[in-house]
């Protein structure tokens, strides 16, 4: 099973087995089949809306993996309505998906089973800033991060647990490698980003965009400096 980079640098996140894991926001199922057969957890859920997708997948999973060798299960259901269950220790991957779809995903598995330790790894199409406020909110603290550039688009792989040890930036903290050039341009483009949206909705962005600033002027000022005209994070 090949996963693309972003999906395989996911994967290399993880920091242990499972009981289940939740493939959330399936799509084609590609990083959960991975799961599987790198044994990553006891079980695989996979779950989406899309009825042909899902259909497909169920076909597939049949063939690959037998039953008899391997544990997954296919909901085609939105994600709102899972409740998270009872297990011995179980981890929901939501990527993918906007940021404001991931913080409702997160907040439903969250309120569904209220007191429920799960972890997650999330890592939505922009937007990383607030889903990293809301992953705090619920009690949640870093495993870990990670940058990860596919076909010029930036993302953040954000892996959280309630039992873990660090805090969870909203800027971002650990992931950064200033000698990085890739992760210095993504600071740029976020730099400019915010700016951007600061001037047109400053009660929403400013914080955003001072919380970037007063980051990044800490380690190498010509980020915020020459962020004026950069593209879209
Ligand atoms: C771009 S794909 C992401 C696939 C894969 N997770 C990845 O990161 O490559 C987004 C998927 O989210 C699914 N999706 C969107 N809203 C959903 C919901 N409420 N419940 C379940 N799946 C949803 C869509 O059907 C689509 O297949």
């Amino acid at each position: 099973m090949k996963l693309g980079h972003r999906l395989s640098q996911l994967e290399g996140m993880l920091k242990q087995r499972y009981s289940i894991i939740w493939d959330c926001c399936c799509d084609h199922g590609f990083l959960g089949m991975s799961l599987l057969q790198n044994k990553l957890a006891d079980k695989v859920v996979f779950v989406d809306v899309l009825v042909p997708q899902m259909a497909q997948l169920e076909r597939k999973l049949k063939q690959r993996f037998p039953a008899d060798k391997f544990d997954w299960e296919v909901l085609c259901q939105d994600l709102q309505e899972v409740t998270v269950p009872e297990a011995d220790s179980q981890l929901f991957i939501i990527a993918g998906v906007g940021a404001d779809s991931a913080i409702r995903f997160v907040d439903s598995l969250c309120a569904s089973r209220p007191g429920a330790k799960f972890d997650l790894l999330v890592c939505s199409v922009h937007g990383s800033y607030s889903v990293r406020e809301a992953l705090s909110r619920h009690g949640f603290r870093l495993k870990d991060e990670r940058i990860i550039l596919e076909n010029n688009r930036f993302y953040e792989g954000i892996y959280v647990s309630q039992t873990a040890d660090t805090n969870i930036m909203n800027t971002g903290a650990a992931m950064w490698d200033w000698l990085n050039p890739e992760h210095r341009e993504y600071a740029h483009r976020l730099s400019g980003h915010y700016s951007k949206k600061a001037k047109t909705d400053p009660t929403k962005f400013q914080s955003i965009s001072v919380d970037y600033k007063r980051l990044f002027n800490a380690i190498n000022p010509d980020i915020v400096h020459q962020s004026g005209s950069s593209k879209h994070d």
